[in-house]
């Protein structure tokens, strides 16, 4: 069988969309080479499993080497101090594009987040021209990692699908996920996308399903072919039953980033 890709790096493998990727993009590359500082457990078929710290240059040089493709999913994942979020997800991700530079891998795809637009009220639509308005320190790193991406493509060639995941769980755990939810197959399907696709150059896009409230515009990614086909829809009675609606004045009904808008690390 030939494979799009010979190796495929996917950092954070040990975590809820590594493991997603690691059981799910098994056809995309002929070897999956896993990393994480969590416990992979052991390497399976057509698997490498090579632990490390994303802070660490070094081993982050090593483990790029001989990688076609990555997929960087390893860092800090939600709000937190300042101390926690530089060197996994400011230093770690600088550690990526320079080590994938100096290896000469083509293409990664960064999750990026709704976060990086959070404080966008809830009552706009936004494409990816608009200006940046982050709700967290963790919004703050994911501008810094597309920024970085950008001038990795600019200056290096390196292309990059930056996808500002919105909610990517088994199902919406709120009203606010009934907008930014993602299913498993419809992140699935962008994984593939991005790495099929003849070229991506830099290109950022919002990573949702096609759920029935809208935030986001993606028509100037149309070229990619991907379409999401989920929608939150199948859970709003389970989520009007479990939880009530949030009043119009909370800052969770007010911004698109909830209840991120208001959280504090100071
Ligand atoms: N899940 C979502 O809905 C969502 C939404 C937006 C963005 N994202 C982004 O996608 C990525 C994956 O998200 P997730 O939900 O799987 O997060 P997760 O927290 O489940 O996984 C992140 C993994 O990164 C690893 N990690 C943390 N610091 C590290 C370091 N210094 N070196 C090496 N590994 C380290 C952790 O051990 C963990 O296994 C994250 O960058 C996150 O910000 C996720």
């Amino acid at each position: 069988m030939a494979y799009p890709l010979k190796r495929l790096l996917i950092t954070g493998a040990a975590g809820g969309l590594g493991s997603i990727a690691r059981r799910r993009l098994t056809g995309l590359a002929e070897i999956l080479r896993l990393s994480d500082i969590a416990e992979l457990g052991a390497a399976g078929p057509r698997e490498e499993v090579t632990p490390c710290d994303l802070s660490d240059f070094a081993a982050v040089r090593a483990l790029v080497d001989g990688c076609d493709g990555i997929i960087h999913y390893g860092g800090i994942s939600v709000e937190q101090p300042w101390e926690e979020i530089l060197p996994a997800n400011i230093q770690g991700t600088y550690n990526i594009y320079e080590a994938a530079r100096q290896a000469g891998v083509p293409r990664i795809f960064y999750p990026s987040s709704n976060h990086a637009t959070g404080f966008y009220p809830r009552e706009t639509r936004i494409d990816v021209t608009a200006p940046v308005r982050p709700d967290s320190l963790y919004g703050v790193s994911k501008c810094f990692g597309e920024a970085l991406a950008r001038y990795y493509y600019d200056k290096y060639g390196i292309e990059t699908a930056a996808v500002r995941i919105g909610s990517c769980f088994p199902e919406p755990k709120d009203h606010r996920m009934m907008v930014t939810w993602l299913s498993e197959d419809d992140l699935v399907a962008l994984m593939e996308r991005v790495f099929l696709a003849q070229r991506v150059g830099y290109t950022t896009l919002y990573g949702v399903s096609d759920n029935l409230e809208k935030w986001w515009d993606n028509s100037h990614a149309g070229f990619l072919g991907w379409q999401p086909r989920d929608s939150s829809e199948q859970f709003r009675d389970l989520i009007d039953q479990r939880h009530e609606k949030p009043g119009p004045d909370d800052v969770e009904s007010r911004f698109q980033g909830g209840f991120w808008c208001g959280l504090r690390v100071d």
